[in-house]
């Protein structure tokens, strides 16, 4: 049982500078507990509201104020109670997962525990021990940065085995700096949103060719992922403007094979397709090419990744417990994808804050990957915790 005696509502900022909510509870002991999400930029269309400071209802969230809970659930059904809407946005949902997040830390400290040890508890999870892979974006482009890149993340794949990875994901990402200032006979890389490097490339192809070079020189044992958020290039008429070229979604799946061709290293493709072209993900399923990820597609809302699910469109699944904007949820969408032993990734946003908690959400349900950007600067307070939570082993 933790009651809630005092509610902090704060200004934070995310890794772009932008302002974020951070929610403080006190418990009957007087402790404090905080928990302070991220923020999207490149969003799908049916995530949750999120709201900013000035935007929150304070006398609505006081209500929890002298109220005690025993659970998570407990809690959950409280904020869904008094927020009542489809899309959380009387509460908001950056709100509605601060408060649940802090009041779960709450708890975790009341009972001893760890906060993944309390969501494997809350949420019935009971899946082998593994160690996730790690998808880190080491070239930024689309909406993450004023690049010439129609595609928004290359990354790289990994699996975790200890600090030696988080290592050898700096060598590489550092490596891939020095050839590229070498290339193109520059002293300083832009980076982007989420620090990868973000200079103009001739085509969205090139990248991949470079972190290939590199990967083969240094023998790195790396996959590459593309992240194509491919809402960002693609036009209400109805086609997706491509490297200056209007393609339809048959086209665009005959790029990818092409780059699969010259990159056989190329594994994985997040939302190759705007979220309402399940043709376009049909298409590129049946080729078998590549594990196809699902992430505006899914939003991690329960009811919308059922209905991806029947359609059989993906092989993965991006997890962001911000997009839909409740800890239960987010993991009923773990469940469901976990039933179709669907590669289940759990994802930070390209606004991020110190807040590790995903780490926690993927240790509670063993999740396949993580993805945390590149081990420097805004995003290292995810890889530390990864090491702390995982261990050394
Ligand atoms: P976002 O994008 O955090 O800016 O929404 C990340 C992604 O598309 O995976
Ligand atoms: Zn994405």
């Amino acid at each position: 049982m933790v009651k809630i005696k005092k509610i902090k509502i704060l200004r934070n900022f995310d890794s772009r500078g932008q302002e974020v909510v951070k929610i403080g509870i006190c418990d009957q002991n007087d402790h404090w507990f905080f928990s302070c999400p991220g923020s999207g930029k490149s969003k799908g269309k049916k995530e949750v509201i999120s709201k900013d400071f000035q935007e929150i209802d304070f006398d609505l969230i006081s209500k929890l104020e002298g109220k005690a809970f025993s659970s998570l659930n407990d809690l959950e059904n409280e904020l869904f109670a008094l927020d009542g809407s489809p899309d959380k946005s009387k509460i908001g949902g950056n709100i509605f997962l601060a408060l649940s997040l802090s009041f779960a830390r709450a708890f975790a400290w009341s009972e001893g525990l760890e906060l993944w040890e309390v969501l494997k508890h809350e949420y019935k999870l009971d899946f082998p021990q593994k160690l996730p892979l790690i998808f880190s974006n080491v070239i930024n482009g689309g909406a993450h940065v004023e690049n010439n890149l129609d595609i928004q993340e290359y990354m790289v794949v990994l699996k975790y085995k200890g600090p030696e990875t988080v290592r050898e994901l700096v060598n590489f990402y550092r490596s891939l700096g020095d050839f590229l200032r070498e290339k193109y006979s520059i002293r300083i890389l832009p980076i982007g949103d989420e620090s990868g490097y973000a200079l103009d490339f001739e085509n969205n192809l090139l990248p991949l060719v470079y972190m290939k070079n590199v990967k083969d020189k240094f023998s790195y044992d790396f996959e590459f992922a593309l992240d194509c958020a491919a809402n960002y290039f693609y036009h209400r008429d109805g086609h997706y403007f491509f490297e200056t070229q209007k393609l339809n979604s048959l086209e665009l799946t005959q790029v990818y094979l092409s780059y699969k061709e010259k990159i056989p290293e190329l594994n994985f493709i997040e939302d190759p397709f705007q979220e309402e072209d399940f043709e376009g993900f049909r298409e590129l399923k049946v080729t078998q090419k590549f594990k196809i990820i699902g992430d505006d597609l899914t939003v991690t809302n329960p009811q919308i990744t059922k209905d991806i699910l029947e359609k059989n469109l993906i092989d993965g699944i991006i997890i962001k417990a911000n997009q839909v904007g409740s800890l239960r949820e987010t993991f009923e969408t773990i469940k469901l994808a976990k039933e179709k032993n669907l590669l289940v990734i759990i994802s930070h946003r390209s606004g991020e804050t110190e807040d590790p908690f995903l780490i926690h959400i993927a240790k509670a349900c063993e999740a396949d990957a993580l993805k945390i950007g590149v081990p420097i600067k805004e995003r290292v307070s995810k890889f530390n915790e990864l090491v702390r939570i995982y261990g050394e082993s």
